[in-house]
């Protein structure tokens, strides 16, 4: 972690689909007192609407097969070696990366989630924290360990649950946070030394 403050970062985004973290990542990278870069841009999945930031803002983008994990991860970390990324941010990746990748990648990994961590790791937050009649959400950014959602946490911001919010209006609410929270909590990293 030392090694990675103060510095110029390379980073690499992984996404799944929509990408609005990783637009709001791209724009952070492009203000002047940004001290990060996105190099490469990693997805499952081909049909990703995130892949359009890639192209429009000519980032590198791999398509990668994951029905064969293994080969899916040698060939990623092959990628992030030769574009020596400093740095992963899980942005919207649905799959779980294996605890050798994390492993294997010596630098840090960081993901966001949508909800309070730890409450309501893995899937559907928005209805679990509605049904159990929570009073706040919000989102998480997180360093990456192999125990799913349950790495040391960066940065955390709450959202107000009201009546009225269904599972829609709250993702909507929360989704607005991430996108600060996510470059905030880069910042964070690359002013503190310790974890
Ligand atoms: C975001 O809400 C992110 O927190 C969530 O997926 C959404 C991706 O949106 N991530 C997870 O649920 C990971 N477990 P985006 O593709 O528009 O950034």
């Amino acid at each position: 972690m030392e090694k990675l403050i103060g510095r110029n970062l390379n980073i690499s985004v992984f996404i799944s689909g929509r990408g609005s973290n990783l637009l709001s990542l791209i724009k952070y990278s492009k203000i002047k007192k940004s001290k990060i870069k996105i190099n490469l841009i990693i997805t499952n999945n081909k049909f990703s609407k995130g892949l359009e930031f890639a192209k429009k803002n000519k980032i590198k983008n791999y398509i990668i097969n994951y029905s064969k994990k293994k080969e899916a991860e040698h060939k990623i970390l092959e990628y992030l070696r030769k574009n020596k990324i400093d740095l992963i941010c899980l942005a919207g990746f649905m799959k779980i990366l294996s605890s050798s990748f994390i492993k294997k990648f010596k630098n840090p990994i960081l993901n966001i989630h949508p909800s309070l961590l730890p409450r309501y790791k893995g899937l559907n937050t928005h209805r679990r924290a509605i049904e159990n009649k929570d009073k706040f959400s919000g989102a998480t950014v997180h360093f990456v360990t192999p125990k799913l959602d349950s790495g040391k946490i960066i940065l955390q911001k709450k959202v107000r649950i009201l009546k009225s919010d269904t599972e829609k209006t709250l993702a909507k609410k929360v989704l607005k946070i991430e996108h600060k929270l996510y470059p905030s909590a880069i910042e964070k990293i690359l002013k503190k030394s310790s974890f």
